[in-house]
């Protein structure tokens, strides 16, 4: 049964990946969406006042809805747990105990934290990954079908959702606190290699491990198991690509990035190599990894090239999708060798959870004058991006597996074709940083894909766009599989089938015959000065707000109220005429 559309206000944390996926699913179904930033409980019922939803969803809050609010309007919450489940560490603690299968349910609101009446959970399968990844893929593909399922119900007029069973106590269900720091930590001397990769998975991307390396107090992030390296158990044995390998006493783990715990560095998350500093690193090895070695075990490396079946394939595990000056150039590099080998279809596979955000907001943030870097960053990202446009022997597919933002969509734009999977969100415009104008020459790739108007509409709104959307607007040219790890299986398949066709002798001379005409109406190198034009005044004019931006970035400082391209609500003469009476509890 499809939901009839229904006004609907997100109370969120922040706009993250689980509130802008969900957003752009409800939204396909006709509801209407506004989002407010849970900021306090006034501004909340506030909110509730203009918007006068049919119903509050929060797919990500830190905080308990007012009891004034939840008492007059339907509010459900998105649980990252199955149905019983309670507490604000569900997924760390699935992590921590090796759970098998995990959910995610929905809640209605109520005195009880995460013990209101239930009305639709799905459940998956758990995988080996950080709590980030699970989150980004698993939690949020449940979550829509969770919340679709809920909303299926609501229409029902028969149906009722189900209590959860009362305890003993006259409590429901089972809370479970947060982990304590104490209880994340790991003994180097004997925790295995398989119990040290689950506890850092379960504290990744917050709040990360606390340790202690070559006498630094960090956090610690994003591992990855490690088969053949061994040493002194806790010691750190390589460095590569930026990361360190410490052995444990079976086997030994990578870990990419560090935060400092009072480091002086401002205690941004950086490259772990970056943040011990070579004194302290002075005698461990960098043992590099080419990006097209064949490697039998686990290990870890950020570029990696193959041929297979006539076609290329460069994936690039850049942590959380950000690139910086240096990652650009390796990726260059790596880019120019695939086009060596006798593979006439190239894949750029990105990440296996982002395929790209753009430069790497938080190096920049670190160096001595971030708007040279901010400078020298994007250089680097349209040098990457001009390699691929202007490579016209090949046929190029850029297949998205993750989301991509900002320089990193238009990165993917400079593919000839651009495949993604189906649950994938682009977020494919800059201003939200502080209005950058952006580069990567996307004012010769959207227009080209979007159309004049549509470049502007999508660059100006500022939302995230779902694959299908994406798709309808001409940013992609094919959406498929049923989740991302078939959309992975099927990218070969279709590649090889691009191989095979007679026809693609014919599809190069076209894409040659084409660059030559655009290069003719306008050089790229026009656009690019152009572009950086613009940029210049963002990194180095008066206007600071990029630098204010970024720093609000990637120093997480909360926000003080909602963007009125988000809170509907919020414009002038918003909720105005809505006659549709919040539905009240009974
Ligand atoms: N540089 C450095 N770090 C970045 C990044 C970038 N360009 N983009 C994302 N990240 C990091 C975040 O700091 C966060 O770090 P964490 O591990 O401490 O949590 C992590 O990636 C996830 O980001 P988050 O914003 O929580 O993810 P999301 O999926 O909810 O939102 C985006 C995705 C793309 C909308 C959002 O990350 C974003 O706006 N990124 C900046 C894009 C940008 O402006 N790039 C520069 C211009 S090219």
């Amino acid at each position: 049964m499809l939901a009839a559309a229904m006004r609907i206000l997100f109370l969120t944390h922040s706009f993250n990946s689980l509130s802008q996926r969900l957003f752009v699913e409800l939204r396909r179904l006709g509801h209407e969406i506004s989002i407010e930033f849970d900021i306090n409980d006034r501004v909340t019922e506030e909110a509730v006042a203009l918007c006068r939803p049919d119903l509050v969803i929060a797919p990500f809050l830190k905080r308990a809805i007012p009891e004034s609010v939840w008492r007059q309007t339907l509010c459900w919450i998105v649980h990252p747990g199955p149905v019983g489940d309670r507490g604000p560490a569900a997924l760390d603690w699935a992590i921590e105990e090796d759970a098998a299968q995990w959910g995610v349910t929905v809640l209605q609101a109520d005195a009880q934290m995460d013990a209101g009446d239930v009305w639709a959970s799905a459940g998956f399968p758990m995988r080996a990954g950080s709590k980030s990844s699970l989150y980004r893929r698993e939690v949020a593909d449940a979550a829509v079908r969770a919340v679709t399922l809920a909303l299926e119900r609501l229409q029902d007029p028969d149906f009722r959702p189900a209590a959860l069973p009362e305890n003993p106590d006259g409590s429901r269900g089972r809370w479970r606190p947060a982990i304590k720091a104490a209880q994340r930590r790991i003994d180097w001397g004997n925790d295995s290699a398989a119990g040290v990769l689950r506890r850092l998975r379960a504290a990744d991307g917050f709040p990360g491990v606390r340790d202690e390396i070559l006498g630094l107090p960090v956090r610690l992030f994003n591992a990855w198991p490690e088969s053949s390296l061994r040493g002194e158990p806790g010691a750190v044995i390589a460095t590569r690509d930026g990361a360190i390998c410490r052995a444990t006493r079976d086997a030994a783990v990578w870990i990419t990035h560090l935060r400092g715990i009072g480091s002086g560095q401002g205690d941004l998350k950086l490259p772990a190599v970056q943040v011990l500093g070579a004194d302290r690193l002075n005698g461990v090895p960098e043992i590099p990894l080419d990006p097209f070695a064949v490697v039998g075990g686990d290990t870890w490396r950020e570029i990696e090239c193959r041929t297979a079946g006539g076609v290329g394939y460069l994936s690039f595990e850049f942590h959380n999708g950000a690139m910086s000056t240096e990652q650009c150039r390796r990726l260059l590099a790596a880019w120019e060798r695939l086009r060596q080998t006798s593979a006439r279809v190239l894949v750029l596979l990105g990440g296996s959870d982002f395929w790209s955000n753009g430069i790497h907001l938080h190096r920049i943030e670190a160096e001595a004058t971030p708007a040279d870097a901010s400078w020298d960053n994007i250089e680097a990202m349209n040098d990457l991006t001009r390699a691929i446009i202007e490579t016209d022997d090949r046929l190029v597919i850029a297949a998205l597996r993750g989301n991509a933002g900002a320089g990193g969509v238009f990165l993917a734009l400079a593919a000839d074709e651009v495949w993604a999977a189906p649950g994938v969100v682009l977020n494919p415009h800059y201003k939200n940083m502080g209005n950058l104008y952006g580069s990567e020459y996307w004012t010769y790739l959207l227009p080209r894909r979007a159309g004049v108007d549509g470049a502007r509409i999508i660059m100006g709104n500022r939302l995230p766009l779902g694959a299908p959307e994406a798709l309808q607007a001409g940013l992609l040219d094919a959406v498929f599989g049923s989740d991302a790890a078939d959309f992975a299986e099927r990218v070969s398949l279709r590649a090889e089938d691009l191989v095979a066709a007679p026809d693609l002798p014919d599809r190069l001379q076209a894409k040659q015959a084409r660059r030559r005409q655009d290069e003719a109406r306008r050089p790229l190198a026009d656009y690019r000065e152009e572009e950086m034009r613009h940029m210049r005044l963002n990194f180095f004019g008066f206007d600071p707000s990029y630098h204010v931006a970024r720093y609000n970035f990637v120093h997480r400082v909360p926000q003080s109220r909602t963007p009125l391209h988000l809170a509907l609500h919020r414009r002038i003469g918003a909720a105005g005429g809505k006659d549709a009476t919040a539905r009240t509890r009974t």
